[in-house]
């Protein structure tokens, strides 16, 4: 099966690709490099042996995405290609309703007319806004926080309705609870240019001395040492979890969704903890005030995915430190 990976050299989809490649599915990427570098695609060939086509553009670019479809067989994409920065989306929420709900949209269209209805959509934890409880199921209440987070909401209400117009796609809407690590032979993983946002990218510039402490955001939460606690899962099950998807959902002409988490929550101190014991460093941190925005807890009720996709997240937190800890010390 030939598979588009829209976004294909960034975090997750870089990783999705080794995994689609290694499960033999034939892949072509698509992505403008926008968040990423174009050495990931020799990273991914290093990995695989195996060198996916790679087309370089912007899925909001219709002739783009007509030159691969003309050219290409596809029976399903993977649909990677958007921005992801929170803070970045509430400074410019037209640049990321332009780019992510465009791309969705340009894409699905091209779909559509040549026939290829297979389709799984990135979408996040953050349509869960502020959870009413832990865990989280997939019947949790919806709602958004910020432009980046409505459009994975919005995203997904475009693909619903989509399917009520014509039932004959296949949809598997994917929401991602935080993934951390890096793939385990150090080639692939998370290297943001500018200072993170996230946790995990934070600790790893702090462990190598680029950056000289860590802020935890707030430690009055209502949690077992007051920081905040999520889902981390390792970006390798994240992966894997998409082929599952890919499986399952395939040729079926049902949309659904599935939160990909391991169900189990970390706080950040024991993030921080864990990742100073598995890699032997000093990770200093200073406690700051909340991040605005922020919640208490997020971790996934996973059953669904178990039982429908038959896939739960194995790697430990030790290997999600052991790996992202590989990858910066492969980037000196
Ligand atoms: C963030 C995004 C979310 C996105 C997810 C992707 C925000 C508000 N939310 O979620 O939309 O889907 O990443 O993985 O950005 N922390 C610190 N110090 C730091 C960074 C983080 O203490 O320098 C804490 C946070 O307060 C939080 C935890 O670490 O308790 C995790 O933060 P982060 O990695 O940014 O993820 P989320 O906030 O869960």
């Amino acid at each position: 099966m030939k598979i588009l990976v829209t976004g294909g050299s960034g975090y997750i989809g870089s990783h999705t690709s080794v995994e689609l490649i290694n499960a033999g599915y034939e892949v072509i990427i698509v992505d403008n490099f926008f968040n990423s570098q174009p050495e990931v695609i020799d990273r991914i060939e290093q990995i695989t042996h195996k060198r996916p086509l790679c087309y370089e553009g912007n899925v909001c670019d219709r002739q783009v995405l007509e030159k691969i479809f003309q050219e290409h067989n596809i029976d399903a994409a993977i649909d990677f290609a958007a921005y992801k920065a929170v803070g970045e989306s509430v400074s410019k929420p037209l640049m990321y309703y332009q780019n992510n709900l465009n791309a969705l949209m340009t894409l699905c269209e091209v779909m559509q007319e040549h026939d290829c209805k297979n389709l799984v959509f990135s979408s996040s934890a953050t349509v869960y806004g502020d959870p009413e409880s832990v865990p989280i199921s997939e019947e949790s209440s919806l709602s958004v926080t910020n432009p980046y987070g409505a459009t994975k909401l919005y995203g997904e209400a475009i693909l619903q309705y989509l399917h009520i117009a014509d039932p004959q796609w296949s949809i598997a809407i994917l929401r991602y609870f935080n993934p951390i690590g890096a793939h385990s032979s150090g080639l692939i993983g998370e290297n943001p240019n500018d200072i993170p946002n996230n946790l995990m990218p934070y600790i790893c510039k702090v462990a190598s001395g680029e950056l000289p402490y860590l802020n935890v955001f707030g430690d009055d939460y209502p949690t077992h040492d007051g920081t905040g606690v999520r889902d981390y899962i390792h970006v390798v099950d994240l992966a894997i979890g998409h082929i599952a998807a890919l499986k399952t959902i395939c040729d079926t002409h049902n949309i659904d969704v599935f939160n990909l988490g391991t169900g189990t929550g970390y706080s950040v101190l024991d993030m921080v903890h864990a990742y100073e014991t598995i890699n032997q460093v000093k990770v200093p941190y200073r406690i700051t005030k909340r991040r605005p925005g922020d919640i208490a807890e997020c971790y996934a009720d996973t059953s669904k995915a178990e039982r429908v996709l038959h896939w739960r997240a194995e790697r430990t937190l030790e290997e999600m430190c052991k790996d992202a800890y590989r990858f910066i010390n492969h980037q000196v």
